[in-house]
């Protein structure tokens, strides 16, 4: 084992044995941006050095204001954008080495928005047995018969077979695209912000059935949401993001009733205001989120902490080991 995996696997709060379903080991991935054709170009660093797992069975939530890099991270782990440097690892292997059409048969994707990710001029037949047709699978009534039984699974009638997306509610859409994503029988469901784009009792039918589907499969799930009260509900394991880092990470348990990062306890503090579904108040944290682009020394967070010293404008902190999470804060330095 190298230097680098001990040190992931010394700070992973997961137990060993097997590999991990999913791991980020130096996870960074950079973004050249400029104006126009004639502008400076500048290095974006949407993901900083992110080292994460999750082991099979499990929920990994993502946390963290828009921007930080979340979908950034989600769509490496589905081999859609390469890791600036690090690597992931799929049970073991190197995702740069097992292609993505063995990934998309491991690691399957529902986005945000029902209305947008799914094709208007198709019927729910064709959209979620596209994967099967793309990887050769089954001929065409064996097809038409996994998506009768995957809309069962997602409870949804046989009867809307040959309808439409624009005829169905948001919440039946989103059914839908988890239809799509379990017909691969993937071991992994990515789903980032699956549910913000619901009303709230339709958000809470389509967690539910995230969940019986998670205990029916076995399904290991990364779960990305700023919605800290969903989060709480869902996960057994929390990593926090802030401007590109992974600032606290650890047991949901011990990062909820106990958390060390001043941006942490910012994001818990949030939930208790009316709306938390909306966001990130502005207000627990100061002011609003870095450019990225150019982005504060020292510690990232730092022009927003509460507990601010003077070291963190000038150095970048390092992660630490606190009450059985990790957590980059110079408060913990020796
Ligand atoms: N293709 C791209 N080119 C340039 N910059 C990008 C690209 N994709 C993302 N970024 C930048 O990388 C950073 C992280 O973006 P990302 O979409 O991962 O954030 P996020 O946490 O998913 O935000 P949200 O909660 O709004 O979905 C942002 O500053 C974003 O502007
Ligand atoms: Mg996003």
């Amino acid at each position: 084992m190298n230097n680098l995996a001990q040190s992931v696997d010394a700070g992973s709060p997961q137990p060993g044995g097997e590999a991990p379903m999913l791991e980020c080991r130096g996870v960074s991935r950079n973004f050249t941006v400029g104006k126009g054709f004639m502008s400076e170009k500048k290095t974006l660093r949407a993901v900083q050095d992110v080292n994460l797992s999750v082991d099979r069975g499990k929920v990994l939530a993502v946390v963290g204001e828009s921007g930080c890099g979340k979908t950034t991270l989600a769509k490496m782990m589905l081999g859609l954008l390469k890791p600036t440097t690090g690597e992931i690892y799929i049970e073991g292997k190197p995702v740069s080495e097992i292609g993505i059409r063995q990934i998309a048969r491991k690691v399957q994707p529902v986005f945000q928005d029902p209305y947008s990710s799914l094709n208007p001029r198709k019927t729910l037949e064709s959209i979620i047995s596209l994967p099967l047709k793309v990887h050769g699978i089954g001929t065409r009534e064996e097809r038409t018969h996994m998506v009768e039984e995957m809309l069962s699974m997602v409870e949804l009638p046989k009867r809307l077979l040959h309808s439409y997306p624009s005829q169905l509610s948001g919440g039946q859409r989103q059914r839908v695209a988890v239809a799509r994503a379990l017909i691969m029988k993937p071991e992994v469901i990515l789903c980032d912000e699956p549910t913000s784009a619901l009303d709230v009792s339709v958000q809470a039918h389509i967690l539910n059935l995230l969940q019986d589907l998670r205990d029916e499969m076995n399904l290991t799930y990364v779960f990305i949401s700023h919605d800290l009260a969903v989060v709480e509900h869902l996960a057994d394991y929390v990593a926090v993001m802030y401007l590109g880092r992974l600032i606290e990470y650890g047991e949901k348990s011990a990062l909820f009733s106990n958390p060390q990062h001043p941006y942490t306890q910012a994001l818990l503090d949030s939930v208790l205001t009316p709306e938390p579904a909306k966001g990130i108040p502005e207000i627990a944290l100061g002011r609003g989120f870095p450019n990225p682009l150019d982005p504060p020394t020292g510690c990232s967070f730092h022009p927003r902490c509460s507990k601010v010293m003077d070291r963190c404008s000038v150095d970048a902190p390092v992660m630490h080991s606190r009450d059985d999470h990790l957590v980059e804060c110079h408060l913990f330095d020796e």
